[in-house]
């Protein structure tokens, strides 16, 4: 019989190969790509599993139960309400982002309000974890605690506990002893994840796998499991910067693409309920290349500062520094304004930064960008109680955008008195807030900077 033919994995996406290369061609990422083991193929024969049943005879099953709140306002709406029982959520994050701060004290909310819960950490000692949780003011908290990497023992824990909701702190360090390969190994991450997945929905308990993002091909990186479970959050930030952004990727029972906001203190994480007045706490007096952005985050307007910075460069081909935006759409916007407003920014070194450390990732931040841009550029600032939104398209119009007035109210509520706009824009009644719209952006240019 001819043996199964091994296949090739990147560690980082996920994607299969045929054979080996340096680069994966699905994500661009250099050395991430590793031979994994053939499956053994298991009993062949017909077996009766996998039975279909009607829709319609679900519908007079009982209602699914209600989801669960944690009082985390912030956590809860990413999870679209609360958590679902029985579901399966995945936490990615960079090392020491504060990933087990969070879950730990997720845990103890939820336990605090009833929910039965076990933490198993296969990184720390429990008397490690307990200690962190002494430091965050959760010792009271009604939470059982394992240090364990056998998933083996996990499973037959969890079947004998029955809890409400396991965390598994973290994926890549759970190791099955029916898959030969290291911990941390694309298979051993795909094998522990899949049992633990398959457990959740069996016997209603709720998982939460953590999963750290690697630099390097050795480990497997969270997005290898991003297709079996139920909810993606990834939780960011700058190091250095107290902020952290914790943003639902996928989420099958909720929208995708909501954040929320926390601040990390020597106490743990504190939840931020209004997020655009932090993001725009540290503005000083008015400077040139500095533009707030009314941005939409999932279901909720965020306030953002853009800071832009234009320097004579030195070198032959100027440097492009983004942090925070897509630095493709940086580049569109350059040459935007170069061919359609004659601005050319050869020559120049361009830095682009959002404050706060928050990733934007609406086209609609264009038009704040290229404000920043041009301010920084011409040394001219833009008044201080002005928010800029708008799409910019390759013709150097301006397109309008969605939830105009939501961005227009959350504008007028931190004391912003005027807005710039695409025409068109459902801008609706907004009193306090004065709505320029442009048709272009060589009118908002010739408006903003008298070019
Ligand atoms: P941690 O939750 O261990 O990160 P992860 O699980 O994602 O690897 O967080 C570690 C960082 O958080 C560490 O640099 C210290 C910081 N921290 C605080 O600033 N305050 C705190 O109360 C705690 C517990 C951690
Ligand atoms: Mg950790």
């Amino acid at each position: 019989m001819a043996r199964p033919a091994a296949s090739f994995t990147c560690t980082a996406c996920g994607a299969v190969h045929r054979k080996w290369a340096g680069r994966c061609d699905a994500c661009g990422a250099w050395n991430s790509i590793v031979e994994e083991a053939p499956l053994s193929a298991g009993p062949k024969g017909p077996t009766l599993k996998g039975r279909s049943i009607a829709l319609s005879d679900l519908s007079t099953a009982e209602p699914p139960p209600p989801r669960i709140a944690s009082g985390l306002s912030e956590l809860d709406r990413v999870l679209g309400g609360g958590l679902v029982p029985a579901s399966a959520i995945l936490v990615g994050g960079d090392p020491g982002i504060g990933k087990s701060t969070l879950l730990l004290q997720a845990t103890a909310a939820y336990a605090r309000r009833g929910l039965s819960c076990l933490y198993i950490s296969g990184e720390e000692a429990s008397a490690q974890v307990r200690m962190r949780a002494a430091r965050l003011g959760l010792s009271d908290a009604p939470v059982k605690l394992a240090a364990e990497t056998s998933l083996r023992d996990i499973l037959t824990t969890l079947d004998a506990e029955r809890p409400g909701l396991a965390i598994i702190d973290s994926i890549q360090t759970m190791w099955l002893d029916s898959v030969e390969a290291a911990p941390g190994s694309v298979s051993q991450v795909r094998a522990a994840a899949h049992e633990l997945v398959t457990f959740a929905k069996r016997r209603g308990v709720a998982v939460i796998l953590v999963g750290h993002v690697t630099k390097d091909g050795q480990i497997a990186g969270p997005r290898v499991v991003e297709h079996m479970v139920d909810c993606v959050l990834y939780f960011e930030g700058e190091r250095g910067h107290q902020f952290r952004i914790l943003r639902a990727v996928k989420n099958r029972f909720g929208p995708a693409d909501e954040i929320g906001v926390f601040e990390m203190t020597g106490a743990g994480l504190s939840e931020v309920t209004n997020p655009s007045a932090l993001f725009l706490s540290e503005r000083g007096a008015p400077t040139a290349g500095s533009a707030v952005f009314a941005g939409i985050e999932g279901t909720r307007p965020v306030l953002t500062e853009i800071q832009a910075l234009v320097a004579p460069s030195p070198l032959g081909t100027p440097r492009r520094t983004v942090v925070g935006l897509d630095s493709g759409r940086l580049s569109t916007i350059l040459a935007v304004l170069e061919a359609r407003c004659g601005i050319p920014f050869a020559g120049l070194d361009v830095f682009l930064n959002v404050a706060g450390g928050l990733r934007v990732t609406e086209p609609a931040a264009d038009v704040a960008v290229a404000a920043a841009l041009l301010s920084a550029r011409e040394d001219v600032a833009i008044p201080p109680d002005t928010v800029l939104f708008g799409e910019i398209s390759l013709s150097g119009a301006l397109r309008p955008v969605g939830q105009t007035e939501n961005r227009l109210k959350e504008a007028s509520k931190l004391g912003f008195s005027r807005a710039i706009a695409p025409s068109r824009s459902k801008t609706g009644e907004h009193p306090g807030i004065t709505v320029t719209e442009m048709p272009d952006l060589t009118a908002m240019v010739g408006q903003m900077f008298g070019a």
